[in-house]
């Protein structure tokens, strides 16, 4: 991965260079998915079929993403979570007979996954998503328990939680769980097609999507219907609704695009950034042709009966003067550090540079997002689809807050886009976070 400036003049060769170089990567890293296929297939011969769907299924449920530490063993734990009620740290989870779950029956860990309990009756904190693993099916939890015991087991003792008073008490976990969470099971809509409803029960349940794209409470409960987007505890990332055609909702948009963003994190209008990078990387890419195709129908019909065409953000009939100075100081800013890659008309390079027009990640309501891209850069995920992303620098040393303000104001404003204008203050709000 590398940041690539180009300056405009050398922009075309530079271009087919690169191109050059993406093909040539492209072809070798096929050879060398292939092989690496060949021998995960010689080394999981020989393992039941159950501990294949179920390395599959946790795939899917991500458990390595939150359970593993930066260069840490897979599944040892000891990864901290910081969230507005303090730090989580997760448990290890291989079969380890002293620190991990290596004395666990199918039944401690159904209860842990569906009920949300230790195997010592411990209630456990919803920092876990089984608030959605709850949907889970008895078949598929037994599936990821079978996995998790054919790993080889890490001594790893697991570190406490970190967490504030009064959220450490065990007896406001208690009321936590009877006001706000119920056992579950996904309920198929016998109205709906097989895929759909693989789709629903993939999203609702073992995806967890609902664990960051909805608004919380206070207490970190879920607040409104599924996925209608909100902040996420501890993070400054807004997660879009998935419902609505001004945020994330895909109703407008064909399958096949919705497919290729979940497999590869980037489109002709859209890029997985910050945690939905993470998420792609993680664990979407590695889900087969017909789960993601169902996943993306179900994405579909949650915002199915609205038009993609409709405008985004505030309209604006005449451009009032703060407007217009922001339009043209940001307009100088933009050509000097963004053009070279977005494209002076907002295009930016298909597959490569993302376009900023007509990006609703670039216009949604919240300014949360761009503020961070701009100052944090960043990449989308490395995914087999697109296995070397061409990054963006971080901008928080090269820009004050002022000049960020401008600039994604204007890119929010520019190129027929049209949404609020952001201030230094907007600026200096995102930068208080820990992502
Ligand atoms: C978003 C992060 C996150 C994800 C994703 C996640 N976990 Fe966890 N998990 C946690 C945290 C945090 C705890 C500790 C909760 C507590 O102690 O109250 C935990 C606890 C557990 C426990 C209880 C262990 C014990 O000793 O009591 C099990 C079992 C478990 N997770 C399995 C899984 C499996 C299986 C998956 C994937 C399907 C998964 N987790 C995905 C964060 C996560
Ligand atoms: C860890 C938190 C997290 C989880 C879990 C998560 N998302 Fe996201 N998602 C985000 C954030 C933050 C964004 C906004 C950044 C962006 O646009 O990429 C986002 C953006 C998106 C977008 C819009 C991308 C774009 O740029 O147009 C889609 C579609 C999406 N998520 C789908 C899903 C689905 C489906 C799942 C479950 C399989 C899921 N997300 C799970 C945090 C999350
Ligand atoms: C070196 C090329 C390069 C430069 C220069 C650059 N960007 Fe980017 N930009 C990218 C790439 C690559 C991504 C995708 C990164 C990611 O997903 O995190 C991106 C992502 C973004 C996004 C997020 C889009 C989305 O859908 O989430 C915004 C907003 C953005 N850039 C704005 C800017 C602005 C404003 C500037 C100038 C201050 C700028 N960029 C300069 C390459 C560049």
């Amino acid at each position: 991965m590398r940041y690539q400036i180009f300056s405009s003049n050398h922009w075309k060769c530079n271009a087919l260079f690169w191109w050059c170089i993406a093909v040539l990567i492209l072809a070798l890293s096929a050879m060398v998915a292939d092989a690496i296929a060949a021998d995960t297939e010689r080394s999981s011969e020989g393992q039941g079929e159950g501990v294949m769907r179920g390395a599959y299924l946790a795939r899917v449920g991500n458990c390595m993403g939150c359970h593993t530490t930066k260069g840490g063993q897979p599944f040892a734990g000891g990864r901290r979570l910081s969230t507005s009620f303090g730090i989580f740290v997760t448990p290890n989870i291989t079969p380890d007979m002293e620190t991990g779950i290596g004395l666990w029956s199918e039944e401690d860990f159904w209860q842990a996954l569906h009920q949300g309990r230790s195997r010592d009756g411990r209630l456990l904190y919803p920092a876990f998503p089984y608030t959605e693993y709850t949907k889970v099916t008895r078949q598929d939890a037994d599936a990821i328990f079978a996995y998790l015991q054919s790993l080889s087991p890490v001594s790893q003792v697991n570190s406490p939680h970190d967490i504030f008073f009064p959220y450490n008490s065990k007896s406001l976990l208690a009321i936590w769980r009877a006001l706000y969470f119920k056992e579950g099971a996904y309920e198929p809509d016998q109205s709906k097609s097989e895929t759909w409803n693989r789709g629903a029960y993939l999203v609702q349940g073992l995806g967890h999507c609902n664990a960051c794209h909805t608004t919380r409470n206070i207490l970190g409960a879920s607040q409104d219907e599924a996925l209608a987007g909100g902040q996420i505890m501890g993070m400054n990332w807004y997660a879009p609704s998935l419902s609505s055609h001004l945020e994330a909702g895909s109703g407008g948009w064909e399958i096949e695009e919705i497919v290729a963003l979940l497999t590869t994190g980037i489109t002709k209008r859209a890029v997985a950034s910050g945690p939905m990078a993470t998420v792609v990387r993680q664990s979407l890419q590695y889900l087969s042709q017909e789960d993601t195709y169902a996943m993306a129908v179900y994405l579909k019909s949650l915002s199915e009966n609205v038009s993609s065409n409709m405008p985004g953000g505030v309209s604006f009939s005449v451009m009032s003067g703060s407007l217009r100075k922001h339009m043209d100081l940001g307009g100088k800013l933009y050509e000097e550090y963004c053009q070279t890659c977005h494209g002076s008309d907002g295009k930016g390079v298909p597959g490569i540079y993302p376009a900023l027009a007509g990006n609703r990640g670039v216009t949604m309501d919240s300014p949360m997002n761009v503020i961070l891209s701009v100052l944090n850069g960043g990449y989308p995920p490395t995914t087999a689809g697109n296995p070397r992303p061409y990054g963006m620098p971080p901008f928080q040393q090269v820009l004050r807050n002022e000049e960020v303000a401008l600039v994604v104001s204007y890119i929010r404003n520019a190129w027929g886009n049209r949404s609020s204008l952001v201030s230094a203050v907007d600026v200096d709000r995102s930068k208080g976070g820990n992502y």
